[in-house]
């Protein structure tokens, strides 16, 4: 199997330590994301792997071979960076057969592998056109395939949705994550958006700073985060009697039923949910409440005086 590993990775930018003794395991054939706010170092990490830039220490290798010193042009990576850079000027057949002339491929299998891709990624119909002619949208199905069509070892997707509208980026999601299934290609798929790496993913790496602070399933990370950043990042959380609990996991009773008394600050509503803001003015704690939306209305208003207590059922109490 060819793991991907990356052993105490440090990578230093003029004087200041970008990434600090990162340590990764992806798993051959993982969809692996990184997690985390700008400007901790993911970008850099997905340079390192690449080969676009050797760290200042440590090593990368796949498969036990050490790769730290492999230019990129010799890793057989696809990336799709963050702005896509496609080729404006050409097709869309010609991006995704780009790749595939300059690695020396005959005609006939450039032919064949770019329909391939192109019907891969549903553009069959777009294939003579120019890709300033293309939505955003369509322009990252043109990046994906063009970085899926040189049958990479690795695919590095570097915020590769970031400008697209919530509901084209649910669809794009679902149809990378399609894509990776059929081809079973290993991934490292970047975003600082937090339910985009809970519901894509096989692992989640959550980053600060240039440290790794957290390796798991999107389930542990957010059901046990390590620490008090890697819980307010992956989600909202209420730090209580040293526990950080989720705004499902509480819930809000009558009070004098033995709870925590709590006064409703704020009351916003999301869609699926009400989310209450509850504040004990004894010593002026705030918590993040919520409450599903059956349909009725929300059960308590601001002001209202009420017990927060923990609630695996996620369900409120009517006054
Ligand atoms: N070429 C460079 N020279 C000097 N500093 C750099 C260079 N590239 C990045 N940095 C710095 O390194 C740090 C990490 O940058 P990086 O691009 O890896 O962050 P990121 O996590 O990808 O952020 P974002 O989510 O905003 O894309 C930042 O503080 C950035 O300013
Ligand atoms: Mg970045």
């Amino acid at each position: 199997m060819s793991d991907v590993v990356l052993q105490d990775i440090t990578h230093r930018y003029d004087s200041e330590d970008v990434l600090k003794h990162v340590s990764l395991t992806i798993p051959h054939g993982a969809f692996f994301t990184l997690l985390g706010p700008s400007g901790c170092g993911k970008t850099t990490l997905l340079r390192v792997l690449a080969g676009f830039i050797v760290p200042s220490a440590g090593r990368v290798s796949i498969g036990g071979k050490d790769i730290t010193d492999l230019p990129c042009e010799k890793r057989n990576m696809g990336v799709v960076f963050q702005n896509y850079a496609l080729f404006p000027n050409m097709t869309v057949r010609d991006n995704i057969a780009y790749g595939l002339k300059v690695r020396g491929l005959r005609r006939n299998e450039r032919e064949a592998r770019t329909k391939r891709y192109l019907a891969l990624a549903g553009l069959e119909d777009y294939a003579g056109r120019h890709v300033q002619e293309l939505s955003g949208g369509q322009q990252q199905r043109v990046a994906v395939a063009r970085a899926l069509a040189i049958e990479p070892d690795m695919l590095l997707l570097d915020e590769p949705m970031s400008n697209l509208d919530v509901g084209l980026r649910a669809r794009m999601r679902e149809e990378i994550r399609a894509i990776q299934r059929q081809t079973g290609v290993t991934t490292l798929f970047i975003t600082h958006d937090q339910q985009e790496a809970l519901s894509i993913s096989d692992l989640v790496a959550v980053m600060n700073e240039g440290e790794v602070l957290q390796v798991g399933t999107p389930e542990e990370v957010y059901n046990h985060p390590g620490n008090a950043f890697v819980a307010n990042f992956v989600g909202t959380a209420n730090a209580i009697d040293g526990l950080q609990l989720r705004p499902e996991q509480l819930a809000l009773t009558q009070a004098g039923r033995g709870g925590t008394t709590v006064r409703i600050e704020q009351v916003s509503f999301t869609g699926p949910s009400y989310e209450y803001l509850v504040v004990d003015e004894r010593n002026g704690s705030r918590y993040t409440v919520l409450e599903k939306n059956l349909g009725q209305g929300c059960t308590w208003s601001v002001g209202d005086v009420c017990d927060l207590v923990q609630d695996a059922q996620g369900r409120t109490d009517t006054p």
